[in-house]
Formats: C-alpha cells, sequence, structure tokens
C-alpha cells in the first residue's frame, strides 16, 4: 500500500465540486486516510509550491492557492501516487483524458481543480507539511 497526497483546489471548493470530486476518490478505490477543509496562508502556499518559485506562472499561481479555502487530502491504494495522478488527468485540461477529473472540473492550465504529489519523495514531505501522524487514520 501507498500513500499520496491530494488538494481539491479552490476552483472547485468554490464552486462546490469537492462532494463530486471525492465521490470520484472514493469510486477509484482511494481510502481517505486524513481530509479537512482549510485555508492555505501566503506562506503556507508559496512553500508548498517552492519547487515552482523560478517559473513565470508562481505569483499568480500562489495567489490561485490562497484565494478560498481548499481541502487537503491524504489517499491510500496500492500504487497510490501513479494511480491519483492519472485519475487527475494531465496539468492542462485541454490535454486531459476523458473521464478524468481535471477533463471533467479543471477550466484552465492553472486552475485545474486538484493538485496530486508526482514522486515517493514528493508525497513523504507533503502529507506531513498538512497532517499530524495523529490524523491519519
Ligand atoms: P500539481 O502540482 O498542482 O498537482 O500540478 P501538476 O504536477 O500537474 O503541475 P505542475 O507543473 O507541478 O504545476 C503546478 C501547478 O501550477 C499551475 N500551473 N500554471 N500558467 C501555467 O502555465 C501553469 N503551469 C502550471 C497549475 O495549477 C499546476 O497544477
Ligand atoms: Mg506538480
Amino acid at each position: 500500500m501507498e500513500r499520496t497526497f491530494a488538494i481539491i483546489k479552490p476552483d472547485a471548493v468554490a464552486a462546490g465540486q469537492s462532494g463530486a470530486i471525492l465521490a470520484l476518490i472514493q469510486k477509484a478505490g482511494f481510502r481517505v486516510v486524513g481530509m479537512k477543509q482549510k485555508r492555505l496562508s501566503q506562506i503556507e502556499a508559496e512553500n508548498f509550491y517552492g519547487v515552482h518559485r523560478e517559473r513565470p506562472f508562481y505569483g499568480s499561481l500562489v495567489k490561485f492557492m490562497t484565494e478560498g479555502p481548499v481541502v487537503v487530502l491524504a489517499l491510500e491504494a496500492e500504487d497510490a501516487i501513479r494511480k491519483w495522478r492519472d485519475t487527475m488527468g494531465a496539468t492542462n485540461p485541454a490535454n486531459a483524458a476523458e473521464g478524468t477529473i481535471r477533463k471533467m472540473f479543471a477550466t484552465s492550465i492553472e486552475r485545474n481543480c486538484v493538485h496530486g504529489s508526482d514522486a515517493p519523495e514528493t508525497a513523504a514531505v507533503e502529507i506531513p507539511f498538512f497532517f499530524a501522524a495523529a490524523e491519519l487514520l
């Protein structure tokens, strides 16, 4: 069993799509081991996406991720990291496959409704960034 970290981003929460996305997560076979709704602070968003600090879209991304509440999730499944990336679809919804969450709900390459860890080392940092061990059930 493997764990990955997911975010339902502010665009999807504001649009009332959290429940629909959670249903797709559960239908795909993930076990929800951690879940909470919160608003990211400027510092949290800057640090969370720090790997993109030098990219031209960084400022806009941090602004987007702090504009309203998000739902943070720790998900468990076999091959969870790859499986969640597949379930999300491509970063740009224009390239996302039919049936993926981003194809269904994303409106642009930035406002793309969900986040997922991209590697085991990333998941190992991102899960404890938002969850204490006792919150993972
Ligand atoms: P994420 O980290 O959120 O799961 O998304 P990802 O791996 O598919 O994409 P990544 O390259 O890590 O980019 C992180 C987030 O930055 C925004 N973005 N905007 N305007 C742009 O060209 C652009 N490119 C990326 C998206 O919100 C993307 O998910
Ligand atoms: Mg990424």
